[in-house]
Order: C-alpha cells, then sequence, then structure tokens
C-alpha cells in the first residue's frame, strides 16, 4: 500500500510529525522532493529531531528510507545531519538508500542561488541551499546525478571546486546508491509512505508561481519521483495547519497586518514557535484559507486532510477563516494563478467560537470540545474532504485518530 504525505499549504505544516506517527506501521519511507530547503521536526518525549534531508522514518530502527529521485541532495549536508543522527544514538547504517537518479547540489549551486537572489529586484526569499540551481540544472541536462559520479565523462564540464567536492563524498555516496524503481518493484505488497516537502502552494507548476520553490511537492511528484507510477498511489493526505505560515516572500491573502508584541500573529508564532527549522527565520502568519486549501486539495487528489496544531488556538476566545477573495470588488472563490491578484484578494473571513480549554492531551474525536469538531466539520464540508487525523501539540503521542489512512476503504 502507498501513502503520500504532502503539504497542503506553503511548507511547515507538519509533515515531519505526520510522517514519523504513520511510519510506526510502513516497512519503507521514500522522500520524494526538496532538498536541504526542507526542515521536518520530530518529537518523541524531550528527544526533538530536525531532519533536512533524511526521510522522517528514519528514528524506528527496522525502517529502511529512501532519498528519492525528485530530491537534489547536497552531500555536506546528507552526511552532517546522519552525523548528528548517530550522535543521537541512531543507527542508521545500512538503512539510508539514495535514489541513483536523484540530482546532487554542488558548491557552485549553492554560491549561484546566493548571488541571483541578490540580483533580483523581487526577491524570492530562498533558504540559499542552492536548490533553485540544482534544479534548473536538471532542466538544462547540466545537472550531476548520482549515477553519473563514477563516470568521469559526466564530470568534465564541472568547476574544479565541484569535482573536488564530489571526491570527498564519492564513495559513501555510492555505498547508498540504489534503482528505486527497482527497489519498490521488488517491495509490491510492503507499505510505503512517501513524504513530501515544501507543499501545494510551493510546488514549482501548482504553487504561487514564482515565489515557489523548484521541485515536484505536489502529489504526482510521488508518482514520477518517488520511483512508482500515479496508478500506484493508494491514498494522498494533505497536511495543513488550523491557521496558515509562510516563510520568505509572496503573496498571502490572509496573512496578519499587525506584527507587534501582543499581536495575534505575535501570539501564534510564539504558542506555535513558529520560526523555520532551516533558516530560524520568523514565519508570517495568518488565518487558515480555506479558499486556497480547497485548491491544494482539488490539485493533488487529497482524499484526507491532516489538521496540526489545532491546541495552538487553545487559549482564543474566537478566530476567523478565510471562505472567499474580494477582488476588485467581486467576489471569488477560486485561487488566482496571477501573483497581482493574489496580492490585491482581501480574505473574506467567518468566524468561528474558540473553545478555550487545553486539547493538548486529548486523544479522541468525541473527547475535542464541541467548537473545536464544528470548526473540523466546517472544514471538511467547504473542501469536501475528511479530516481523518488531527494534531493536537508537536510530541508523536499528540494524535487523534478518526480514521487510521492504512485501513483500505
Ligand atoms: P514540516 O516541515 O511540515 O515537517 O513542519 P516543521 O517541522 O517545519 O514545522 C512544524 C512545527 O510545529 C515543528 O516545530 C513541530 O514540532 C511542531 N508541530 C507539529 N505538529 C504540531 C501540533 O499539532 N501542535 C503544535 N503546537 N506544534 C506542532
Ligand atoms: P518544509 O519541507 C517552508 C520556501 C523558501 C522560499 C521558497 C524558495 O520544511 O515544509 P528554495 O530555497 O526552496 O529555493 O526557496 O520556498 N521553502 C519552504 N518554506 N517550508 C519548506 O520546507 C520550504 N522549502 C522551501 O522559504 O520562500
Ligand atoms: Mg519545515
Amino acid at each position: 500500500m502507498n501513502i503520500v504525505v504532502m503539504g497542503a499549504q506553503w511548507g511547515d505544516e507538519g509533515k515531519g510529525k505526520i510522517v514519523d506517527y504513520l511510519a510506526s506501521e510502513a516497512g519503507v519511507i521514500v522522500r520524494f522532493s526538496g532538498g536541504a530547503n526542507a526542515g521536518h521536526t520530530i518529537v518523541i518525549g524531550n528527544d526533538k529531531y530536525a531532519l533536512h534531508l533524511v526521510p522522517s522514518g528514519i528514528l524506528y530502527p527496522d525502517k529502511m528510507v529512501v532519498l528519492g529521485t525528485g530530491m537534489v541532495i547536497d552531500p555536506e549536508a546528507l552526511f552532517g545531519e546522519l552525523a548528528g543522527l548517530t550522535e543521537k544514538g541512531i543507527d542508521w547504517a545500512g538503512r539510508v538508500l539514495v535514489s541513483d537518479r536523484a540530482h546532487l547540489v554542488l558548491p557552485s549551486h549553492r554560491r549561484i542561488d546566493k548571488e541571483m537572489e541578490a540580483g533580483r529586484k523581487q526577491p524570492i526569499g530562498t533558504t540559499g541551499r542552492g536548490i533553485g540551481v540544482a534544479y534548473g540544472m536538471k532542466s538544462f541536462r547540466d545537472g550531476i546525478r548520482l549515477a553519473d559520479i563514477d563516470d568521469p565523462e559526466r564530470l568534465v564540464n564541472l568547476e574544479a571546486e565541484d569535482r573536488a567536492f564530489l571526491d570527498l563524498y564519492r564513495d559513501r555516496l555510492l555505498e547508498m546508491k540504489t534503482d528505486l524503481v527497482a527497489f519498490l518493484r521488488k517491495r509490491r505488497n510492503a507499505y510505503v509512505l512517501f513524504e513530501g516537502a515544501q507543499g501545494a502552494l510551493l510546488d514549482i507548476d501548482t504553487g504561487s508561481y514564482p515565489f515557489v520553490s523548484s521541485g515536484m511537492s505536489c502529489a504526482a511528484g510521488a508518482a514520477a519521483q518517488g520511483g512508482i507510477g500515479p496508478r500506484g498511489i493508494d491514498r494522498v493526505l494533505g497536511v495543513f495547519k488550523a491557521y496558515t505560515t509562510r516563510v520568505g516572500n509572496g503573496p498571502f491573502p490572509t496573512e496578519f497586518s499587525d506584527d507587534s508584541p501582543g499581536s495575534l500573529q505575535a501570539f501564534i508564532r510564539d504558542t506555535g514557535n513558529e520560526y523555520g527549522v532551516t533558516t530560524g527565520r520568523p514565519r508570517r502568519v495568518g488565518y487558515l484559507d480555506l479558499v486556497a486549501l480547497r485548491y491544494a486539495c482539488a490539485a493533488n487528489s487529497v482524499d484526507r486532510l491532516v489538521l496540526t496544531h489545532l491546541d495552538v488556538y487553545d487559549e482564543l476566545e474566537s478566530f476567523e477563516t478565510c471562505v472567499a477573495y474580494r477582488l476588485r470588488g467581486k467576489l471569488i472563490d477560486d485561487f488566482p494563478a496571477s501573483i497581482r491578484d493574489l496580492e490585491s484578494a482581501e480574505p473574506v473571513l467567518r468566524r468561528f467560537s474558540g473553545w478555550k480549554t487545553s486539547i493538548k492531551s486529548t486523544r479522541s474525536w468525541e473527547e475535542l470540545p464541541r467548537q473545536a469538531r464544528d470548526y473540523v466539520q466546517f472544514i471538511e464540508e467547504f473542501t469536501e474532504t475528511p479530516v481523518s487525523l488531527i494534531s493536537v501539540g508537536s510530541d508523536r503521542t499528540q494524535t487523534i485518530v478518526r480514521e487510521s489512512p492504512w485501513t483500505r476503504s
């Protein structure tokens, strides 16, 4: 059974926590997009892990994890991360594989990423990890895949610095090399989780272009770049927060304008610890945007939603959510492609009552306060998509399961 877990907003929805939670029942976890721009956090008791490249199933001692074909992998970042796991007592030897068709991020890519950002009149706010350049080189057909690194003819055009860099990591990378399509073909009956990075609105095609990342963070990315075909996907889970966050630049219709101490934005940022895992940047915050979420569901065949960070609203008297946009005097309820339109779109908000009690230790749907259930049910009706998991805290155990995604319907 193949389940895709993807972000349904602008990233940082809690994918790492959810993949880790579901991985207890999976045999293999394949990350299918992005690179070290991602930061996936997993909290188990007093231990906190921040993963950037390594798939989120690695913390279980018996799981195989694969860095998929759609990823762009910086070997320095990868081996740094693995060393960090070793320090925390995680034995990953023999359990981390890398698709031989995955592309590598080289020092020149990181440099050019920063130079291009500095030269842009409207910077994207990239993470500076060389991501867009590595994907660009891939499209130009000048990229370097893992399969190429022991083929001198494929490396002749590289700068000396990039070649020396590969020399440092070649042997260790080759030990992890795998043919992902063949690997999964031989495990047709396995339970496989496909872990997305970024989110639907940062996807190169369906996101808020050009303020996006450069990979396929859409569900289809799991098929094209995760080693299976589109009909191999059994279920798509879209992870979203009770509110919305965004790091980096670009339009964000429900963003709060007030960022002063004591504002709702400052409250949510502090309560939800909304600071980037990769860059430490404060995340921009706003209400949940149901127009954007419904668009993400439709563009990705999301058949189950996963709501996270519901606990962050615990203390609020009331809150709002966006159900339409007002654009040049007209009401619209579809997510526009035009950046100008998205920038001008004013959210039409609907108010909900808060529950004013802690739900952090709630473990069942029935125990949730009525106001919280009303909010979830409204989201389900608006998006026409059931919410099957609800996260009420960062810890692995702070999860409410309404329906296990591993159960075949
Ligand atoms: P990802 O990139 O989608 O994996 O998400 P990040 O790890 O970048 O950001 C999510 C942050 O929220 C992390 O600090 C998580 O530990 C935390 N988190 C995840 N789920 C919840 C939740 O339900 N409630 C709260 N309060 N925090 C959560
Ligand atoms: P996870 O997997 C949030 C954003 C950057 C920037 C834009 C382009 O943790 O959800 P890039 O360096 O990729 O060229 O930057 O994309 N971005 C993310 N925002 N979460 C992420 O990953 C992101 N990965 C990239 O902030 O706006
Ligand atoms: Mg993140």
